[in-house]
């Protein structure tokens, strides 16, 4: 009798399991698959989300290392919201109560009395201000093929001077930092997914996002598969947490929400480079360090180690009889095209190591940069290195400055994958080796 009962709910529980499997089939996703393009103009790397009711597409520059999204709020949405204060988005938004601006119509950047409020910061132009804490759908596809809704994204209002120096084609800014309400961190807590996301950062092409995406992003799990039939392999680093807030506007007490990595030392042509190895650290002051950035469109070094790291490439550069031809802004060490070979990996120049700690300690791995990733071709006969040195004088917001920021033309056809779990960051170092790129993810693909 109990036993035949027995049977009967679990008939009826797998029967239940089965059916809403079968009427639901997109409600747990493994994986989520956001379409990158970069823009021309301000060299910012952009994907589409859908947002609010109806569905509407919504480009977004992406910031590795902000908060969370912000937009302009300035559209019309059945499902837009503005959460009060005490409400749970308002506490898991970390945000501010503020009965400061009742009179201001909703919904422009200030909500109601008794609303909460975050303070967007575009790290592009270095610009902050306050802006309501809202919510609405967003839809995003799932790399089955089908669109997935969060009907509760929370995201803040932007005012319109922190939304200026982004492309007019631009809507706002995605965050993909350690915090709670970034892009990814919503939807993996939303849809249950594994803790994990990857980009996959494009150069620049001549199409539309929505002609040919340039390059992917993923959240949830790989594999990572390119076209053709290309598994992509990762190294391990480990991702490190600086202790110091480092966008200097809000969470002032919290650690920073940038993704630091654990770098050694720098090699180029094979040789390391005559810096010390306590020049990466991070300070107790928050400075120093290594991060990785899609805001910086080329990698930054401080002004110490700008000077070495030039040096020694010329050097190297000029034993392989490159010439050395005037400077083109914004680069300053540029070379004549003559006797430089192409390869698969781009122009064949003196190589660079980023030597990091392996994800136990006990040892390094090299991301490799090849010519691809370390040259600019400015004219049909100049390539320029490209790597900046740092401004002397620090941002209004924020006073902290890494050692080393990696930026986007470093990435660019190389997979990251972000492992907030474990704390790690896979690499894939040049996909060009594997006779692939960013742009080739088959988004039509519904494996
Ligand atoms: C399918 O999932 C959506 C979103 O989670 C939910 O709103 C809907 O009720 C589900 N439908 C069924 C038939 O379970
Ligand atoms: C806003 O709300 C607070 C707390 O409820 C109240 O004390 C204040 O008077 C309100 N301000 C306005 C302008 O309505
Ligand atoms: C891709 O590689 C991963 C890790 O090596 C492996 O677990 C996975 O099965 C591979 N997937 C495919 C489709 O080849
Ligand atoms: C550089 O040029 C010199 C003189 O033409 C030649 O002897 C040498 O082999 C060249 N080196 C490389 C690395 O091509
Ligand atoms: C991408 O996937 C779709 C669906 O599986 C397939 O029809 C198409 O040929 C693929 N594209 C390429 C370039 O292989």
């Amino acid at each position: 009798m109990a036993s035949s009962l027995h049977l009967c709910l679990l008939f009826s529980l797998f029967l239940f399991l089965n059916s809403s499997i079968a009427q639901n089939s997109t409600a747990r996703p493994h994986t989520l698959v956001l379409p990158l393009t970069k823009d021309k103009q301000t060299l910012q790397y952009i994907t589409t989300i859908y947002h609010g009711t109806p569905l509407t597409a919504v480009n977004l520059a992406l910031d590795l290392g902000n908060h969370f999204v912000f937009m302009s709020c300035h559209y019309t949405s059945s499902t837009f919201t503005i959460p009060h204060c005490g409400s749970p988005q308002c506490s898991i938004a970390k945000a501010y109560c503020h009965h400061l601006c009742a009179s201001s119509s909703p919904p422009a950047f200030c909500g109601p009395n008794n609303t909460c409020v975050l303070l967007p910061l575009n790290s592009f132009t270095q610009t902050n201000d306050a802006g309501s804490v809202a919510e609405d759908a967003v839809a995003v596809r799932s790399a089955d093929g089908n669109v997935i809704t969060d009907p509760h994204f929370i995201f803040s209002c932007a005012p319109q001077d922190v939304l200026s120096g982004l492309d007019s084609g631009t809507q706002g800014i995605a965050g993909l930092g350690r915090s709670q309400i970034a892009l990814p961190s919503q939807l993996i807590s939303e849809f249950g997914l594994t803790q994990k996301f990857a980009v996959c950062l494009p150069e620049e092409t001549t199409m539309s996002i929505t002609q040919s995406p340039a390059g992917v992003m993923f959240i949830g799990n790989g594999p990572y598969m390119f076209l053709p039939n290309v598994n992509v392999s990762l190294i391990y680093t480990q991702l490190l947490t600086n202790p110091v807030s480092t966008s200097g506007t809000n969470f002032k007490k919290e650690a920073s929400v940038e993704y630091f990595i654990p770098m050694k030392s720098i090699k180029i042509n094979g040789k390391d480079l005559f810096v010390s190895s306590s020049s990466f650290e991070i300070h107790k002051s928050g400075s120093g360090g290594v991060k990785i950035s899609t805001v910086a469109p080329y990698t930054t070094l401080s002004r110490a180690i700008y000077k070495v790291f030039t040096n020694a490439f010329v050097k190297e550069a000029e034993a392989m009889n490159m010439s050395r031809v005037a400077a083109v802004e914004p680069f300053r060490v540029c070379f004549s095209t003559n006797n430089v070979l192409s390869t698969r990996v781009g122009p064949a120049v003196p190589t660079v190591d980023l030597v990091l700690e392996n994800v136990d300690s006990t040892g390094v791995v090299d991301w490799m940069i090849f010519g691809a990733n370390s040259m600019v071709q400015v004219k049909d006969d100049v390539l320029c290195l490209g790597f900046m040195k740092a401004n002397k004088k620090s941002t209004v917001t924020t006073k902290v400055k890494a050692a080393i920021v990696i930026g986007g033309y470093q990435l660019e056809n190389n997979l990251l994958e972000f492992d907030l779990a474990k704390s790690i960051l896979g690499f894939s170092s040049s996909l060009l080796f594997s006779q692939t790129t960013c742009a080739n993810y088959n988004f039509t693909s519904t494996a």
